[in-house]
């Protein structure tokens, strides 16, 4: 018998505020047609004035612990992946801990940029695995609207923001890749390459600052890495792209989307795309297209999906799980 992490409850929650592309045209020289080309994007979410990155993680956890059936007292950790936190500290996890009521376990954040709900993922995974809790949430939760430059058109009009999360709960399985639950996991990062996406603010400067990005090198290394994290974790599981049902990517732009499920062999059919309705969300993507690809009915139990992610440090991954 083996201990597994297998997902019994998911959730999300977008801010009400819809931008479509064409609101940009207004302030920038930019335009519709060129957001939608390169990115895929169509429209994004932001945040209400005043509504911050852990009301946000709040909501998603209360919709992923009601869709389980379970109340917040049920839950040993929250893990929550954001470089968006309400403040430096304490955690914003800490901040959700407290907005649902839960008075026992503990809550930290994990900061690895777009990569962070796969790195919470991981971590919750090992907390499950070695028997230090039970039941975890895991939740990427986000406002880049905050920390965009809105005169910079090659990154606002990138980003949105969101909260997504999913319930861990350890359950016995056979051993094998027929199990529920997470079946591997890959963690990578390279610090090398900071200045390719960072945010220039921070205790040095004393301010929030602003997210920078070389764009187009960042892409240079995404579909390769991906693709390598991906085919990492897929071996770790013993499964390969035939046994695969859905790759839940994270969601930067279609044309990486497109390109590391074509190295992976696997069509777009198979890819769950939220791109164009969500923009980048960071951490929050991938557990926000958990969600809305179960809720299309899409992603169904049983179902055996890749999640991979690229960002910032570089860092990158992927998990492999059984849904
Ligand atoms: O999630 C974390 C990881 N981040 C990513 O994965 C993002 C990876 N990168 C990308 O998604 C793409 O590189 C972008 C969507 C950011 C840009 O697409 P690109 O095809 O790499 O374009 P580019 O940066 O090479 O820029 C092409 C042109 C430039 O003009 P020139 O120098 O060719 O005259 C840019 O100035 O497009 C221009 N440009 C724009 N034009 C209209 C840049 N932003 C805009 C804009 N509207 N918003």
């Amino acid at each position: 018998m083996n201990t597994r992490s297998v997902v019994i409850g998911c959730g999300h929650y977008l801010p009400s505020r819809i931008v479509e592309n064409s609101e940009f045209e207004a302030t920038l020289d930019t335009n519709d047609e060129w957001i939608r080309s390169r990115s895929g994007i169509e429209r994004r979410h932001f945040a209400a004035e005043g509504e911050t990155t852990s009301q946000m993680a709040t909501a998603a956890a209360r919709a992923a612990l009601d869709d389980a059936g379970l109340g917040a007292d049920d839950v040993d950790a929250i893990i929550l992946a954001t470089s968006t936190p309400d403040l430096t500290f304490p955690s914003a996890a800490t901040m959700v801990q407290a907005q649902l009521g839960m008075t026992k376990g503990f809550a930290f954040d994990v900061q690895a940029v777009c990569a962070g709900f796969v790195f919470a993922l991981a971590n919750a995974n090992a907390l499950i695995l070695s028997g230090q809790a039970t039941r975890v949430l895991v939740i990427g939760a986000e406002t880049f609207s905050r920390i965009m430059d809105w005169t910079d058109r090659s990154t606002c009009v990138l980003f949105g923001d969101g909260a997504g999360a999913v319930l861990l709960e350890a359950q016995s399985g056979e051993g094998t890749a027929q199990d529920r639950g997470i079946l591997s996991t890959d963690l990578n990062s390279d610090g090398r390459h900071r200045d390719l996406l960072y945010v220039d603010g921070g205790t040095s400067t004393g301010t929030v600052g602003y997210l920078r990005m070389q764009g187009n090198q960042v892409f240079r290394h995404a579909v390769g890495k991906l693709a390598a994290t991906a085919t990492t974790a897929m071996e770790r599981a013993g499964v390969t792209p035939e046994d695969v049902d859905w790759v839940v990517p994270h969601q930067a732009n279609i044309r990486i989307i497109q390109g590391t499920a074509n190295k992976l062999n696997l069509p777009m059919s198979q890819v769950v795309v939220t791109v164009q309705d969500h923009g980048n969300t960071s951490a929050a993507s991938i557990p926000l297209a958990l969600s809305v690809g179960r809720d299309r009915g899409q992603i169904k139990q049983g179902d055996l999906l890749v999640t991979e992610a690229i960002g910032g440090g570089l860092a990158w991954g992927a998990v492999v799980l059984r849904w």
